[in-house]
């Protein structure tokens, strides 16, 4: 047998680094693959700052039913929904209102005669600024995050109501 003095053959050593040499190479190539395969699927969708306009179209203290397009990533599912929010000024600042009824998560929408947000499944309705003032929600509407940037109007995530608003 050809041994040397630590007792390792030629035959066991060529097998060890023969292991080690394809283990990494499973290593390089699965590591990728497994990144590629799987990570999706431990991706959260994140709320991107969407433009709707120039803050300049926003002037009405009347709320403003804003249409935008919103891209949703879901696993290894990315696609693009029609959102809308509540756009108008209180007490000179600007707000963007969640449309999505906090009790199960109805559109409401804006009845300017009463002058309030109402849900139409069980009878929500909430005063201007989306707090609740009838029905079965729970919490006030949410208030999206929004910001200026050079004349253009951007949403951001929708926030509980105890989130400040800019
Ligand atoms: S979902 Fe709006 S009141 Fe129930």
């Amino acid at each position: 047998m050809n041994e040397n003095k630590s007792g390792v053959s030629r035959r066991g050593f060529l097998k060890k680094v023969t292991a080690a040499i394809y283990g990494l190479l499973t290593f390089m190539i699965g590591l990728p693959l497994f990144s590629f395969f799987v990570s999706p699927a431990f991706i959260k969708s994140k709320f991107k700052w969407i433009e709707i306009g120039a803050v300049d179209d926003f002037n009405s203290d009347t709320p403003l039913e804003v249409i935008y397009n919103k891209e949703i990533i879901d696993g290894w599912n990315k696609r693009t929904v029609l959102s809308t929010a509540w756009v108008f000024k209180s007490e000179g600042k600007l707000v963007a209102l969640s449309p999505i009824c906090t009790h199960l998560g109805c559109t409401v929408s804006f009845d300017e005669v009463r002058d309030s947000f109402a849900c139409p499944c069980h009878g929500g309705l909430y005063d201007r600024e989306g707090n609740v003032i009838g029905g079965p929600p729970p919490k006030p509407l949410k208030r999206h995050e929004i910001k200026f940037e050079d004349g253009k109007f951007l949403i951001g995530e929708p926030k509980d109501r105890s989130t400040s608003v800019t």
